[in-house]
């Protein structure tokens, strides 16, 4: 499958048709709690998509070679970029429903707080480190645990929120058998890899 749209336009349009999507939200629902709510969710949804298909690029493309999958890969840096920048709306959404319709921070439960504030500090540092300026600082090796560690603190929250919701809502089970698979198909490439390893006698 041939797809012409690649690297900054690539972002730019995933970032620019998300924008417009929340402002549609407010234009047509109002600036109220329901609707702040709604772009509360949606930021998170567009969020699980971007971040899987960064968090999974490589091994997808292993799994399954093909023109979509080599897309995805090439473009691996910027769907984690659209990633970090959605959920940083996903924050400003939450911050303006704390700041005008209801205490979503004061009633959350501290350890909620605490992963949630970790996940933010994965996301951040792995936003930065994207950018040479930032990744010059740090080892390969050091590199590759932080988006690694990272990775996985952030694929585990979402799972967590969507587990829940899957079993609820049937909707929630595509996005929750998206991060499934993500997940299946690293643990198999971790696998395969650990084996090279013993091969070689590393
Ligand atoms: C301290 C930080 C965070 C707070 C206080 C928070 C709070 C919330 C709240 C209140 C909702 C429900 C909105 C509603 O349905 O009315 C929500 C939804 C959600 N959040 Fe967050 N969140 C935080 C960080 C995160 C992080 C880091 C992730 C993922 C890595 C995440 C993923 C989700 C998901 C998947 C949903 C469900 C969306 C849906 O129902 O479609 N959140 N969050």
């Amino acid at each position: 499958m041939a797809i012409s749209i690649w690297r900054w336009r690539l972002l730019f349009a995933l970032l620019l048709s998300t924008v417009l999507f929340y402002a549609l939200i407010f234009l047509f629902e109002g600036f109220h709690q329901e609707s702040t709510r709604l772009a509360i969710r949606w930021s998170a949804r567009f969020a699980a998509v971007f971040f899987c298909a960064a968090f999974g690029a490589s091994t997808f493309q292993h799994f399954g070679k093909g023109g979509f999958t080599y897309w995805l890969r090439m473009n691996r840096k910027y769907f984690g970029i659209a990633y970090a920048i959605t959920h940083f709306f996903h924050l400003s959404f939450l911050v303006l429903l704390q700041n005008n319709f209801h205490p979503v921070f004061n009633l959350a439960k501290t350890t909620s707080l605490m992963a949630g504030g970790m996940a933010y500090f994965f996301a951040g540092t792995m936003l930065l480190t994207s950018f040479d300026a930032f990744s010059r600082h740090l080892s390969p090796s050091q590199w590759k645990w932080l988006h690694t560690i990272g990775g996985w603190w952030i694929w585990g929250i979402f799972v967590k929120s969507y587990a829940k919701n899957a079993l609820n809502y049937p909707g929630y089970m595509v996005l929750f058998l998206l991060l499934a698979l993500t997940a299946l198909l690293k643990a198999i490439r971790y696998v395969q890899l650990w084996k090279y390893q013993v091969l070689l006698g590393k």
